[in-house]
């Protein structure tokens, strides 16, 4: 720590595709927030840098599916993300975009190098192309059937259904998601950063040079470099991204992983001139804050890229996070399954440093954690009001009362005075020890101890049992409350910067730094300011609301997810145009013999009287069909059913529970009337 004189914090960028939720702020967002305030707070050098990650596919798919442009979508989300972190109080020094002009310049140059240095290598393959759309088409852009469990709608870069990842062309009956077309598999060429020729380095540098690194994190790298690396394009067919600054390259961007990770460096150029100082001085450390997902990304492929460029400095360490689970269901953007910063501020306001606390409690550090609204309100009551609010308010209270609001001096001091003295800088020891080690669990809980040790103090020593017996050592004892609490304003400063000020304001005293942390924090004779409640319960009923919300989201998740039929291919309006359907009347009807369902229906159509075999005969009598006007399908090809000729299919609607109703003209109309 000592041999680095600044501290480059980046947070993994977001992608603008959908708002934060708690899951992205265990992992990433609030542990880089308490770092950065930790650091900032011991007066080092330090810069928070983020922003929102707006290329790549997914945001060019949500643009298409709602019919706007892909800087709609990004606008959209940029915003949102960047007031709900502002909201919650994550520091940055700089929340930036990757559509930004700077990122552009420094993306497009960054490749620019690298190519002109002949680092890469070029490659042609075969790719699905839509000859309709003139596009070629993404993995994600074609769905088809699962070869492994005969999931339809299998996308082509995974299975959702299996959770099997997939190339495109293992797809059986591929279609392009743009047209519905089947693709054909066109050639392309593509750019490749070849990372087989930095294994050998980046098994020296992570392996061996950075046993430090947290053990989920040296984990997984060992294993990526232990199955050895492939070349990775850099380089993709897409119409939204930075284009690829080279020539004949239209239609070519840079592949969103490679240009995401350099917006750390145009963040860093867009806030300072001495951005260089953050990323080429052998004095600064960078340090990512990812979750999991990233861990390949950032500690193999980008420190690659780095390598190949030359002249930046390579990150000192990424403390990655595991996932955080809902109520003990991954969270999922797609699916709604989770808790949405943006919401959250709304529904708890003034509430920033609960989320925070509990969040910091229960990060992901070293495996999957689950939060609950009933762990979230029982850590606020039991922990921040009984613990926390509690000590802090006892303190004030007892100064108001006995000794007009002022501090006292400090006399003697007894062993369990000078017990409770030392607990300070025991504490800060202690936190300051778990950070340095990314431990923000622990480190928060030896913060609380502070406090826990605070309340034990003054059972201890019971002051309001001495008040008219013994001013003497009420004065010690409440000056060394007082003094714990001026501590522990500091102290919780990184992981609930609100309270903290909150808790400024009561006492009327200025930030204390880090290091004025001690047995002399605030001085005898200090008035006070007025006391509030630091934190307050949360009852019930408030609890209730979330998790009733939740619960009607998982509800709407299973009927959307069992009972209702899966959505189908979009379809062109050709396609729709090809099915001739029209109004018809039912003329005679009769139950097909040895079958349950069939019924024989002879059909008016307006054109001709036809046979339709159709599945009702369970539900309906013939009685209850003959003279009713239905819609049919009436160039569906013949087929035979129990050698009937059946031409033409009658429109039901059919539920969940396989219950049929006919669907027909809202009143009367001839027969052979055009339906569509
Ligand atoms: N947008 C990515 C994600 O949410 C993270 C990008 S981090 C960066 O998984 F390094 F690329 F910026
Ligand atoms: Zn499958």
């Amino acid at each position: 720590m000592t041999d680095f004189k600044r501290t480059l914090v980046t947070a993994a960028l977001p992608y603008a595709n959908g708002p934060v939720h708690v899951g992205h702020l265990a992992g990433v967002y609030v542990p880089a927030d308490i770092y950065a305030r930790y650091l900032r707070l011991k007066g080092e050098e330090v810069l928070l840098v983020g922003g929102s990650d707006e290329h790549g596919v997914p945001i060019a798919i949500k643009a298409r599916k709602e019919g706007v442009a892909p800087g709609d979508i990004i606008d959209r989300y940029h915003h949102m993300i960047k007031e709900s972190f502002a909201g919650l109080g994550i520091s940055f020094d700089i929340y930036s975009r990757t559509s930004s002009s700077t990122h552009r310049d420094l993306a497009s140059a960054f490749f620019k190098k690298l190519h002109d240095e002949g680092k890469f290598v070029q490659r042609s393959s075969m790719q699905f192309y839509d000859e309709q759309a003139g596009q070629f088409l993404p993995d994600r852009y074609i769905t088809g059937t699962c070869p492994h469990c005969g999931n339809e709608r299998a996308y082509g870069d995974q299975c959702e259904a299996c959770g099997t990842s997939l190339n495109a062309t293992d797809l059986i009956h591929p279609l392009s998601a743009i047209t519905g077309n089947a693709p054909e598999l066109k050639e392309t060429t593509h750019w490749y950063l070849p990372l087989d020729d930095y294994e050998a380095w980046l098994k020296e540098w992570i392996l061996k040079e950075h046993p430090e690194w947290k053990p989920n994190v040296y984990g997984q790298c060992k294993s990526w470099l232990d199955s050895g690396l492939q070349p990775r394009a850099v380089t993709r067919d897409l119409d939204w991204g930075i284009p690829v600054p080279l020539d004949g390259c239209e239609g070519k961007v840079l592949y969103v992983w490679f240009d995401a990770p350099i917006g750390y460096i145009s963040a860093t150029k867009e806030l300072t001139p001495e951005w260089e100082t953050y990323w080429k001085d052998p004095e600064t450390r960078i340090v990512h804050f990812i979750g999991k997902d990233n861990i390949v990304f950032h500690c193999i492929i980008f420190p690659a890229m780095l390598k190949a460029e030359g002249s930046y400095n390579l990150p000192d360490n990424v403390p990655a996070n595991e996932f955080l689970n809902l109520e003990g269901e991954k969270i999922s953007t797609t699916r709604d399954w989770a808790i949405w910063l943006h919401e959250y501020l709304v529904d708890f306001k003034d509430k920033q440093d609960v989320l925070r606390y509990v969040l910091a409690a229960i990060a992901p550090e070293t495996k999957d954690s689950d939060f609950t609204w009933k762990d979230f309100q029982a850590r606020n009551n039991n922990e921040l009001v009984a613990i926390y609010g509690n000590f802090v308010n006892r303190a004030l209270v007892l100064a108001r009362k006995y000794r007009d609001n002022r501090v006292p001096p400090r006399g003697n001091v007894t062993d369990r005075d000078r017990e409770m003295l030392e607990e300070i800088p025991g504490a800060v020891e202690r936190v300051e020890a778990a950070l340095d080690a990314f431990h923000f669990r622990d480190a928060l809980r030896e913060a609380m101890g502070l406090a826990r040790a605070g309340n034990k103090y003054l059972a201890d020593t019971e002051p309001w049992k001495i008040a008219g017996s013994d001013p003497a050592r009420v004065n010690t004892i409440l000056n060394i409350c007082l003094q714990v609490a001026a501590n522990l304003s500091a102290l919780m400063e990184p992981f609930m910067p609100f309270s903290s000020a909150r808790l400024r304001e009561f006492m009327r005293i200025a930030p204390v730094a880090w290091r004025e942390m001690g047995d002399d924090a605030i001085p005898a004779g200090h008035l006070l300011g007025e006391a509030g409640l630091l934190f307050e319960k949360i009852d019930d009923e408030t609890i209730q609301v979330q998790v009733d919300r939740l619960e009607e989201k998982k509800q709407r998740l299973a009927t959307n997810e069992q009972s209702l039929a899966p959505g189908k291919q979009d379809v062109s309006i050709d396609d729709f145009a090809s099915m001739d359907m029209r109004v018809g009347t039912i003329i005679s009807a009769e139950k097909i013999a040895k079958t349950k369902k069939l019924m024989k229906l002879v059909v008016d159509t307006g054109m001709d009287r036809r046979v339709i075999v159709s599945g009702i005969a369970e539900q309906y009598a013939p009685g209850d069909v003959v003279g009713k006007q239905v819609c049919v399908l009436v160039n569906l090809s013949p087929r035979v059913l129990k050698g009937i000729e059946s031409r033409g299919m009658i429109l039901m609607a059919e539920d969940a529970d396989g219950k049929l109703s006919f669907v027909a003209p809202d009143g009367q109309v001839a027969p052979g009337t055009v339906v569509r």
